[in-house]
């Protein structure tokens, strides 16, 4: 299992570009699926995630080029509706396929895609809303088969703003006959990304970026070009290097309004942070101060920077503390920063830390996507050397976060060996 290993107590400098936003180009290329022609994804990170999509959309009988970060999908033929079953277990997001194949085709298949460290992640939402478009599903067991006669616009409501219920009943309205109506819709841009890909593609989407979304259904979609937004979670992640590290930097290529929950708490944290059109640019020139975080579904803290910001907060000087509101198990960080010296106290989904400053390098193990990030952000303010193991989490989400860290100088390598 290949490593990373970080050496802390220096300074970051320098400008980074940020990748393609992960969130916002896999039900993207779930949308592609939907135009019986050509679909071309500009700012497309290289990552695990988007490789194990294009494995799918392949095994459908999509033909997909991914040439730099530039993807065209070509969906004129599509030779199968079921999800191979071993791609769902990786990749919970091919849940969206189930709209997408639904509104292509009449039918689709794929598998429950499961729990995960950070909770047990039900798709009824999802369910819910397909079968109020006229879906007929059968989940027995880990098997899910769904089919229609033709898709019908109905009036959803949400009793959660879950991201993936809301992409995956847009996907299936899009075409859907009459008007869809879904209230209590996920506000989060990768959302409204989605909605403008697909109204760039034809599809009649108003309300977006709204709690309330209304879709039109058309018979046909048209070929496109559409260019993904920066990932504002990696974003948010730099900045916590930037903070935890100290040190100046400038991050080009993320719009800071997606990011105004986050930037908010880094000022109360004393960092110095200027937005400007194209970036984010921020100056941190001594240890972080405590702060109170509750994640909350878009426009709040969003969930995804917890656990870099768990990071934060143990290296800060004084007492903060995180609720975490949106998944039931989004702590496994705290165990690994506890081996680093962080004084962390868990009490269901909230956790109260006491910051300590430095924390000690030691060798520390990745938990999930975000968690293995946050064990980074925390090694950059570690006295000695950190191994982070378990990157293959890291490299599902972050393209090159070695490389990126360390244009802005620090000191860290991937230990040989596939990861
Ligand atoms: C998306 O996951 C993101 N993934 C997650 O990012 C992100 O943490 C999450 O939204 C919240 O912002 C992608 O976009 C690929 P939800 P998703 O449905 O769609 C409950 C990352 O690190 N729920 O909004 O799965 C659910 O259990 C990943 O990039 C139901 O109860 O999130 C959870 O508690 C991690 N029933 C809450 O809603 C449902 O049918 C939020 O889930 C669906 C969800």
């Amino acid at each position: 299992m290949s490593g990373i290993e970080i050496e802390g107590l220096r300074p970051l400098e320098g400008e980074v570009t940020v990748q393609g936003s992960k969130n916002a180009v896999l039900p993207m290329m779930a949308a592609a699926v939907l135009n019986r022609g050509t679909t071309v994804l500009h700012n497309v990170p290289r990552i695990r995630d988007v490789f194990c999509m294009l494995d799918i959309l392949r095994a459908m009988g999509c033909e997909c080029r991914l040439e730099g970060h530039t993807l065209v999908i070509d969906a004129r033929t599509v030779s199968r509706i079921a999800v191979p079953r071993e791609y769902v277990a990786s990749m919970r997001s091919s849940i969206v396929l189930l709209g997408t194949f639904l509104g292509r085709c009449g039918e689709a298949a794929t598998f429950y895609p499961g729990g995960c460290v950070i909770g047990s992640r039900p798709i009824d939402i999802h369910l819910d809303g397909l079968r109020k478009l006229g879906a007929v599903i059968e989940n027995s067991g880990e098997k899910i088969v769904a089919r229609t006669a033709g898709l019908s616009g109905g009036r959803i409501h949400f009793p959660y703003p879950s991201v993936g219920a809301t992409e995956n009943v847009l996907l299936a309205a899009v075409t859907a006959h009459g008007t869809t109506v879904i209230e209590g819709a996920a506000r989060e841009p990768e959302i409204a990304g989605l909605c403008r890909m697909l109204v760039g593609m034809g599809a009649k989407i108003s309300g977006i970026g709204e709690g309330t979304l209304t879709v039109e259904g058309v018979s046909t979609l048209c070929d496109s070009e559409y260019t993904a937004p920066g990932d504002r979670i990696v974003a948010g992640t730099y900045l916590s290097c930037v903070v935890s590290a100290g040190g100046r930097s400038y991050l080009k290529g993320v719009n800071a309004q997606e990011l105004k929950g986050v930037l908010k708490v880094l000022r109360r944290m004393g960092a110095d942070i200027e937005t400007a059109p194209a970036g984010i640019r921020v100056y941190m020139g001594r240890r972080p101060g405590p702060a109170g975080i509750k994640t909350a579904p878009y426009p709040g803290f969003p969930t995804d920077l917890q656990s870099p910001f768990l990071s934060l907060l143990s290296v800060s000087d004084g007492c903060g503390w995180v609720w975490e509101t949106v998944f039931e198990e989004r702590f496994a960080t705290a165990e690994e920063l506890r081996r680093m010296g962080a004084d962390i106290e868990i009490a269901g989904r909230k956790a109260r830390v006491h910051g300590r400053y430095p924390l000690h390098g030691t060798t520390v193990t990745a938990p999930d996507l975000r968690g293995g990030a946050a064990l980074a952000v925390a090694a950059l303010a570690a006295e000695g050397k950190t191994e982070i193991c378990g990157c293959s989490h890291i490299l599902r989400g972050y393209e090159d976060l070695c490389g990126d860290l360390k244009s802005l100088g620090a000191k860290i390598r991937q230990q040989p060996g596939g990861a």
